[in-house]
């Protein structure tokens, strides 16, 4: 297979990270690319953590024009997109969504996001699911879980056809402006507004009440009475997440 809707399919073997490969996918105009590979050697998460990438798991990553003023419309559509292609696998499986853009099942991680700058105008997110396996424990920030845990038998590629044409969908809905709409839907699945968090951000812990997420999807806490607006970081809920 060559192509996944309208977007340009390379599939490989071990590679150090789809990020990196994508890059020079991102010299010519108008290109959309997904590169995917079977496993990583030097896979990359956010905030300079490593990602464990053995075989089984999916790894790919969109290279794609983009402005980047408006990551956070990304960073909405493409979480919210992995959750649908889950539902629409199995209805009884209810995934949630955590800020910025973690997936989860039954509070534990499935999936994460890594958006990062191309060349010119092209932004590369790069997405790793657990299909099969979830990585040691050791390497864990916060509980894991995979599709085959929770009755989803596809394949990694399976799972990376699904989630396209839901991303597709959601481009295209944004591009209708219909951004309330995507937003609603996001929100309808994102777990623990209006909940005490911990959010740790440059190595610091600092504790609020979770009161929502702004238009860029910068999270909104409110320390007694005072709003801070949080674009990147890690939270924790009360439900023991770390491990
Ligand atoms: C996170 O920290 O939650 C984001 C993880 C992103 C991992 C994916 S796997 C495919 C792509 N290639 C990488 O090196 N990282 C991303």
């Amino acid at each position: 297979m060559t192509e996944i809707e309208d977007w340009k399919y390379i599939s490989l073997g071990q590679i150090k990270s789809t990020n990196d490969e994508a890059k020079q996918y991102c010299l010519e105009p108008n290109q959309k690319t997904i590169v995917r590979a079977e496993s990583q050697t030097d896979g990359r998460g956010r905030l300079g953590r490593k990602w464990a990438s053995g075989k089984g798991n999916l790894y790919f990553s969109m290279a794609f024009e983009y402005d980047l003023r408006n990551v956070g419309d990304l960073v909405m559509i493409s979480s919210l997109s992995l959750a649908q292609a889950i539902e629409n696998y199995n209805s009884e499986v209810s995934p949630s969504l955590k800020w910025p853009n973690d997936v989860l099942i039954n509070n534990c991680k499935l999936s994460g996001i890594l958006i990062e700058k191309g060349e010119g105008n092209y932004v590369i997110m790069g997405i790793g699911v657990n299909v099969v396996t979830t990585p040691k424990k050791k390497y864990l920030l916060y509980k894991a879980t995979s599709l085959h845990e929770n009755g989803i038998n596809c394949t990694a590629e399976e799972f990376l056809i699904a989630y396209v044409k839901k991303f597709n969908q959601n481009m295209l809905s944004l591009q209708k402006a219909q951004k309330l709409m995507l937003r609603g839907e996001w929100l309808k699945r994102a777990c623990g507004i209006g909940q005490m968090i911990a959010v740790c951000r440059n190595n610091k812990l600092e504790r609020g009440i979770f009161v929502g997420i702004d238009e860029n999807m910068a999270l909104l806490l409110n320390q007694r009475g005072k709003i801070s607006k949080i674009l990147a970081g890690d939270i924790f809920f009360n439900h023991g997440d770390i491990r």
